[in-house]
């Protein structure tokens, strides 16, 4: 069995990932500091899989922890690296953190790696790279724009340390790097999901939390955008569906698949819905009101975004399936039962 380390695999996007490596027969060991996560998300992972992965409370950005980590589990044969800050607005108000944060982090991976003879890495980007593209639908060799914000700068640099250092060290590892649009939705058991700490800055959980009344209101973030509808239009993806990807992209790069010792993908649908699509759709699938209102433009907004995922589809092997209709039933079942379990 082989053995596939998950960084930040207690979060979001991780801990369905974890789950999917699970079902193809990979053993996972998790990393996770839990600055943004719950370690209940194991029991989650436990009753969907049958399988509790090995834990570690650890952060990445402690090389002497993580070291020690790796002499523990010795036979780990690829890294994806999910574990950072993410918060848009925060970057902004405390670069160094993330800075520090998420490259560090990379930092001291990328280290590691040869010391422990791990080549495999699939490092967790963002279409952020491409700021408002010129061209719609994006693709892989789209120019890279000036990051907006120091969390979107900390993905750009990431890209080009992964980059730098494989051209340095071709033998010594392979790299997928993976550039997410917005995942959305949870796993059809509900058993996991996505839990913001405290007011959520993402559409879906502030969608989800609205239609159930933890918060009054969603704001709409600018209705005067040069789209059909006037709200930005986004490229929203079924997390199972990215997650998937994850896996695809380790065994890619363990069969000896890749075309070259480092290849981005674009992780999308290929389909751009507004906000308020995505508001109606919501309240249509799961018959639930969501109330909101049309408030100013959110500062540093893209207007509007989607992906080709052509190169994916066709290279990675790997496509989107899920329609937006179950994800947005998926996004409010895992609401529902986080309402549940905490009237246990
Ligand atoms: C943002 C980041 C992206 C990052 C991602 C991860 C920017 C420009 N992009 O994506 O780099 O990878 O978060 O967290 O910051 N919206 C509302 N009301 C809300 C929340 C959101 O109208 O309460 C709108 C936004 O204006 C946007 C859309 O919903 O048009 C999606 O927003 P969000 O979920 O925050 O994702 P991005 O901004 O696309």
């Amino acid at each position: 069995m082989s053995k596939v380390l998950v960084t930040g695999g207690t979060g979001y996007i991780g801990s369905h990932t974890v789950v999917e490596l699970i079902n193809e027969g990979f053993e996972v060991v998790i990393v996770d500091n839990l600055s943004n996560s719950n370690v209940d998300v194991l029991d989650g992972i436990e009753k969907i899989t049958g399988i509790r992965p090995a834990f570690e409370n650890i952060d990445c950005v402690d090389y002497v922890a993580m070291s020690n980590m790796l002499d523990k589990h010795n036979d780990i044969e690829s890294i994806i690296h999910f574990a950072a800050s993410k918060a848009v607005g925060e970057s902004v108000e405390k670069p160094l953190l993330y800075y520090r944060n998420n490259l560090v982090s990379l930092i001291n991976i990328l280290q590691l790696m040869p010391v422990y003879k791990i080549k495999n890495f699939v490092f967790s980007s963002s279409c952020t790279v491409y700021g408002q593209p010129d061209i719609l639908p994006v693709t892989e060799d789209a120019p890279i724009k000036v990051a907006l914000s120091p969390y979107g700068n900390t993905k750009q640099i990431g890209e080009e340390i992964i980059r730098d250092t494989i051209y340095a060290n071709p033998s010594l590892y392979q790299s997928v790097i993976l550039r997410y649009f917005n995942p959305i939705g949870a796993h059809a058991s509900a058993e996991i999901g996505e839990l913001p700490n405290g007011v959520p800055n993402n559409l879906l959980p502030f969608v989800t939390q609205t239609a159930i009344g933890i918060r009054k209101q969603l704001q709409v973030f600018g209705d005067d955008y040069n789209t059909p509808d006037g709200s930005c239009i986004r490229d929203y993806i079924h997390v199972v569906d990215l997650a998937k990807a994850h896996v695809v992209a380790v065994q890619r790069m363990m069969f000896g698949k890749s075309k070259e010792n480092i290849e981005i993908f674009n992780l999308g649908t290929g389909r751009g819905l507004s906000v308020l699509e995505i508001i109606k759709s919501f309240e249509k699938v799961n018959e639930v009101k969501v109330p909101y209102k049309i408030v100013g433009r959110r500062e540093g907004d893209i207007e509007k975004v989607w992906a080709d995922p052509t190169y994916a589809n066709e290279v990675l092997g790997w496509k989107a399936t899920e329609t937006v209709e179950e994800t947005l039933r998926s996004a409010w079942a895992w609401e529902l039962n986080l309402a549940k379990r905490s009237k246990l």
